[in-house]
């Protein structure tokens, strides 16, 4: 099937062919930019899709013209097998790219079994570098578990490797050069993302957004002598991330990094994805509680009952998210439940 093939195209004309779906919404972390710290409520185990159930959705999905996949979480690594669910999405005809969202916790053991299973390429996070840092922001983690996990990861060859920090003031906002040099040093690629107001809020201190353009002039402060130039659009894909190069100053390599800007720049209307919740419900947009629920089409009719909802649930999807400066404009449901 070829682009022009693909049936997912939204009322705005966008062209959906990137599916998230999120594998459980348990987390072995809780970052407090993310979660509260005892945890938010889980989807009971009974209903949770089984892999059968995600590999049945998900055939439905690229039968429709999707031809990409990112597994999410909550944390997706706590999902028992998750290399067998990573095998059975890689081999169904029409997904050309699977790629796996994580925090990088497990990695060490998993990143082998998962780069042969057919995972292609990976998005870890990592908040900050420094272990008393790093365990305060997930009140459950040490650096040196996902430093260990990236090294398996660069030792093991995945096509790409990301590394995302939530850049929030006060916090993490004097570590944006350490970050990216780190992650220079190891051929990855450093992205910062602005803190989106999920839960209406509740976690979101406005005073302490760090807009890409602060990342940028902390970047340029600790550089001094460089510049920092767009890249061409297209060149690294076309999610929501704008890509930067650094230039000049005391430096060499390449030197890129990504900035997603939810709340300074708004980039809805080049968006190409939706998201499977692991209960089944079809999620349209991140920042809208509205879902369909494919597990019931699924059981109800078959692939065709499921591909009629995915049609239906597209032709609803909101032109754009709401999301404020003022943590207005967010949805109820958290990151961990959707993935992000
Ligand atoms: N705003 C922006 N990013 C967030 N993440 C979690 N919560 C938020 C938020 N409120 C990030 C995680 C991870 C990715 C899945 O989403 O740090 O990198
Ligand atoms: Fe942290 Fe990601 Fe877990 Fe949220 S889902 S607590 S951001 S590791």
């Amino acid at each position: 099937m070829t682009q022009a093939d693909n049936q997912l195209i939204d009322p705005d004309g966008r062209n959906i062919h990137y599916l998230r779906v999120s594998v459980t919404d348990r987390c072995n972390y809780r970052c407090t930019y993310c979660m509260p710290e005892d945890g938010v409520d889980h989807t009971a185990r009974a209903d949770v899709l089984s892999f059968e159930e995600i590999t049945a959705l998900v055939s439905a999905f690229a039968g429709l013209g999707v031809r990409r996949v990112r597994l999410t979480g909550g944390e997706p690594t706590v999902r028992k097998d998750l290399v067998t669910l990573a095998g059975m999405l890689a081999a169904l005809p029409g997904i050309e790219d699977l790629a796996l969202s994580t925090n990088g916790h497990r990695l060490a053991e998993l990143a082998a079994p998962l780069r042969a299973a057919g995972v292609t390429r990976l998005n870890v996070s990592l908040d900050s570098l420094r272990p008393e840092r790093f365990a305060k922001i997930t009140r459950r983690g040490q650096v040196a578990d996902v430093l260990a996990g990236l090294a398996a990861a660069k030792a093991v060859g995945f096509a790409s490797i990301k590394l995302n920090a939530v850049a929030i003031k006060g916090f993490n906002d004097d570590e944006v050069a350490a970050l990216c040099t780190f992650a220079w040093q190891h051929g990855f690629v450093p992205r910062f993302i602005e803190q989106m107001p999920m839960m209406e809020g509740a976690l979101f201190v406005p005073g302490q957004l760090m807009s890409a353009a602060d990342v940028r002039a902390a970047l340029l402060a600790d550089f001094p002598g460089a510049a920092l130039v767009p890249e061409p659009e297209a060149r690294l894909g076309a999610g929501p991330a704008r890509y930067w190069r650094l230039e000049g100053g005391n430096h060499d390599g390449i030197c890129r990094l990504g900035l997603i800007t939810p709340i300074t720049e708004h980039f809805c209307d080049t968006c190409n994805r939706v998201r499977l919740s692991s209960s089944g419900s079809l999620h349209t947009c991140l920042a809208h509680d509205n879902a369909v629920d494919l597990r019931r089409a699924l059981h109800d009719g078959g692939s065709a009952a499921v591909q009629a909802a995915i049609l239906a649930a597209l032709a609803l999807k909101p032109p754009s998210h709401l999301f404020t400066l003022g943590a207005k404009g967010g949805p109820r449901k958290s990151m961990v439940q959707i993935g992000g």
